[in-house]
């Protein structure tokens, strides 16, 4: 059985300030969850503030994104190492917000991947469609090089404890969610591409979350399917109410 994982991305929202109370309230409403692995990704900012906050509590600190050189003259860049030292366990790698405006391509995400892997960091992977590729059936085309050049080069082993999160771009911050049915088949289409290339081991533990548009509406049917191992979820992971909602709905029995 694989451990439910849901991360909250705060993209470019809070200050220190909204951060700490946000993840108060999520701490002390959280406290008693044990089965499944809470995540907020603040921004850069607030990760040192977040994770003396949330230390010794069951919710864990992830980043939004990385650079994969160890140091050096990269200016406004951060490292895997610096992201340890605040004490972050995730990374949010090739988010699609990355690959569109910022322009990052699959080797770039390879990279960051690698960079990220024996250096204590779990990446959460993301891969998606457009809209237009949606339309002209490119779907599983894309799904396909998104995945295998991210993980290009890994073994089996490497992939121990990295996250896959499938949002089709279409349905980020639109309100449009994938259809439960839209979203497993291509979560199977996934574990499926991974066992081909790694193994059926390492596709059976193999988390892959859903994100676009998560919100307590939708999660319950999402999170029954059987190749849905939980959420990345942006614009409902800002207020607590509707996250706590969404943990919660995410690990009722059933689900
Ligand atoms: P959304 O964002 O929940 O606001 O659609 C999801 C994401 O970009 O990770």
């Amino acid at each position: 059985m694989r451990r439910k994982i849901i991360a909250g991305n705060w993209k470019m929202n809070n200050t220190v300030t909204d951060s700490l109370e946000l993840v108060r309230k999520l701490s002390v409403e959280l406290k008693d969850v044990k089965d499944a692995d809470i995540v907020v990704c603040p921004p850069f900012t607030a990760l040192y503030s977040v994770g003396q906050e949330i230390e010794g509590s069951n919710i864990k600190l992830g980043a939004q994104n990385l650079f994969w050189e160890e140091k050096g003259a990269f200016t406004g860049e951060i490292s895997a190492a610096m992201l340890k030292d605040v004490h972050c366990e995730y990374v949010i790698i090739g988010h699609s917000e990355r690959r569109n405006i910022f322009k990052e391509t699959n080797s770039n995400v390879n990279k960051k991947v690698k960079a990220v892997i024996g250096r204590g960091l779990l990446p959460i992977v993301c891969v998606g469609e457009k809209e237009e590729e949606r339309k002209a059936n490119k779907t599983f085309d894309i799904i396909c090089a998104h995945i295998q050049r991210a993980l290009a080069g890994l073994s089996a082993d490497d992939l121990k404890g990295l996250i896959v999160a499938y949002e089709p771009v279409w349905a980020i911050g639109t309100g449009v969610n994938a259809t439960a049915q839209q979203a497993q088949e291509v979560h199977a289409f996934i574990r499926d591409l991974v066992a081909k290339n790694f193994g059926k081991e390492p596709a059976a533990g193999l988390r892959i979350q859903y994100g676009g548009s998560v919100t307590p509406q939708n999660i319950s049917s999402l999170i029954k399917e059987p190749d849905i191992d939980g959420a990345l979820v942006g614009g409902a992971s800002l207020k607590a109410d509707s996250f706590l909602q969404i943990v919660k709905l995410s690990l009722q029995p059933g689900s």
